[in-house]
């Protein structure tokens, strides 16, 4: 079944790939946030895509989820398709980068194809249509997700917020126009604002895109933004009665040195996790003449180099705080290196556009497949045995 889906997208992709990048990725979440609306759509791309193994059952922050398998950021900027998302079988969803206030990023076209290497350039620059939309969008989602299970109309989404579709993390950025040294006023609010709608958050302080953004990666720009964010989330779990896991996000460009400093400086505060890596500046090795494009690059390329930084990162910090493994996954045995390296879960995104909605399903297949021909029962157990 999941090779008749791999069959068909094989012969849709040219038609995708005929019109711009971003063009083509705006009419799909279109396309999808008409199609979810009818009934039974959601359980068939659940009927059609899902389907879990015990092995990859496993703990995040916490949380039992299904798999280790997520979405990376930047899919669903704006969270407006994550419930048919969750249907194509993600153990965990991550929906922006989100900024306070709405801004339109970078001029057009700002997404390029580097199709000789399942590579992509973007320099998007942190569109977003800001916070205030996106918790018009959770509300929404939330509302009919309560309707259906409960048949009830009497809903607030104070109330029913728990009714979710699966762990969901929310990654915050900040405005253009907010200076580098005020940029924690705009973490501050989006924690502020977002705190009861994400089962984590994601700090980030990594795309290429937004001028001196990877500043806050080191010295004593981070150390002060953590003391804030920190501060808040304390007030905030107070407030909430729960406490919200902190992520930070980084950059795969970074020098040991600078690992060295970044993992100094966490050490320090009660951060949960870091998700490793971003997208990169490096453009070694490419064959694409796309490979010219400013901004940052993602899928295979990045694959070995942001498993280096999981594999530091773990090292450096161990269990201390729980690595997410992104970049270049577009297998199975991707996935599984990154575990054995360090991540406790995994996130795509530039597989799932060269691949097609059948990849989850199949990472998943191949994953538990590596697990059960080594003897491992539960995926949790080979968390960082190369590192
Ligand atoms: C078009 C595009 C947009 C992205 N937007 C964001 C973003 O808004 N926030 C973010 O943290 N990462 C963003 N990313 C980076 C991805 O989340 C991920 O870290 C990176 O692409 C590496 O994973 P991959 O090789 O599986 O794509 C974006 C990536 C792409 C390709």
């Amino acid at each position: 079944m999941n090779y008749q889906t791999d069959f068909i997208f094989h012969y849709l992709r040219p038609l995708f790939f005929s019109c711009d990048a971003e063009l083509s990725h705006e009419r799909m979440l279109s396309w999808v946030e008409i199609v979810s609306k009818f009934p039974g759509v959601i359980p068939f791309l659940r009927w059609k895509f899902q389907e879990e193994s015990q092995e990859l059952r496993t703990n995040l922050f916490g949380k039992i989820i299904n798999n280790p398998v997520g979405l990376a950021a930047g899919f669903d900027k704006d969270g407006r398709i994550y419930p048919s998302l969750f249907a194509l079988g993600f153990g965990f969803i991550e929906i922006g980068t989100v900024t306070p206030l709405p801004q339109s990023g970078n001029p057009k076209p700002r997404i390029f194809r580097l199709t000789k290497d399942k590579a992509l350039v973007n320099r998007l620059g942190f569109n977003s249509q800001g916070i205030k939309e996106m918790v018009e969008k959770i509300d929404y989602n939330t509302k009919i997700n309560y309707l259906k299970k409960t048949k009830k109309f009497n809903y607030s989404l104070e109330k029913h917020k728990n009714v979710s579709f699966g762990m969901l993390g929310i990654n915050i950025g900040k405005n253009k126009d907010t200076p580098l040294e005020k940029s924690w006023k705009d973490y501050v609010s989006a924690l502020n604002d977002l705190y009861p709608f994400a089962d984590y958050f994601t700090i980030n302080i990594s795309s290429p895109n937004t001028d001196g953004l990877q500043k806050l990666q080191g010295g004593q720009m981070l150390y002060e933004l953590l003391e804030s964010v920190c501060l808040i989330r304390e007030k905030l779990e107070q407030k909430n009665n729960h406490k919200t896991p902190l992520l930070l996000k980084i950059s795969p460009d970074l020098d040991d040195n600078q690992l060295q400093n970044f993992t100094s400086v966490i050490k320090g505060f009660p951060i949960e996790g870091l998700i490793a890596t971003n997208t990169t500046l490096d453009r070694q090795n490419l064959k694409s003449g796309e490979k010219i494009e400013q901004g940052g690059l993602s899928g295979k390329p990045l694959l070995d180099n942001s498993t280096e930084v999981v594999k530091f990162l773990f090292q450096e910090l161990g269990n201390k705080v729980t690595i997410i493994g992104t970049g270049g996954v577009f297998s199975g045995a991707d996935a599984y290196k990154k575990i054995r390296a360090g991540a406790t879960a995994v996130q795509i995104y530039t597989a799932l556009i060269y691949e097609g909605p059948g990849l989850v399903r199949r990472i998943k297949k191949e994953l538990t497949e590596l697990l059960r021909r080594d003897g491992i029962t539960c995926v949790k157990d080979v968390v960082g045995i190369d590192s």
